[in-house]
């Protein structure tokens, strides 16, 4: 078992969302957004989002993965796409964490080629000294250092996703 230590707790993720669901409505106005939410890490946090957006918030999947363990493979794979189309939608990028940016960088590449009105990316977290490729982030919830996270939504070989605060692994 590894050792696990609190980075965000409970209150300061909830607060967090909220000032960001505040800011996208503030951008947006009343426009419908599509939250494409990528799998599986970004759900608890996209769900928790959405909930406390007024806006029309429509929801697409899609996954890819990259990841062995605590390592980026940087080599992405899509392993599922979205289903329906998003041209001419307003489209907010929902994920977990950006590392490398190397994934993200794969998605913006991947969805502009559906022809969106607009592509933005909101992220719970961000780990700026890992990035290999930069990238514009709208939305930050918060910038780490360089330590592996698990927990609301992270996951460390598919487990700890069900925590409701953030760990750090010693
Ligand atoms: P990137 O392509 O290097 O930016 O990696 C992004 C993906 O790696 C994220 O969507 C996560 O799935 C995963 N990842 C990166 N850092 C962590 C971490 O600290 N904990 C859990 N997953 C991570
Ligand atoms: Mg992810």
């Amino acid at each position: 078992m590894e050792k696990l230590s609190v980075l965000i707790n409970e209150t300061k993720l909830q607060k967090r969302v909220n000032e960001l669901a505040k800011q996208i409505m503030k951008d947006y106005k009343d426009k419908d957004i599509v939250f494409v939410c990528v799998l599986k890490g970004a759900v608890f946090f996209a769900v928790d989002l959405a909930k406390k957006i007024k806006n029309n918030v429509e929801f697409e999947f899609l996954e890819v993965a990259s990841y062995e363990g605590k390592e980026s493979t940087g080599n992405i794979k899509l392993n599922k796409d979205l289903k329906k189309s998003i041209k001419g939608k307003e489209v907010l990028i929902v994920e977990d964490i950006i590392d490398t940016g190397r994934t993200l960088n794969y998605l913006i590449g991947h969805l502009l080629l559906k022809k969106p009105a607009s592509l933005s990316i909101c992220t719970l977290l961000s780990k700026p000294s890992k990035r290999i490729i930069e990238l514009d982030v709208n939305y930050v919830g918060f910038s780490i250092n360089d330590e592996f996270v698990v927990g609301y939504g992270l996951d460390l070989d598919q487990r700890y996703r069900n925590l409701p605060y953030i760990g750090s692994i010693e």
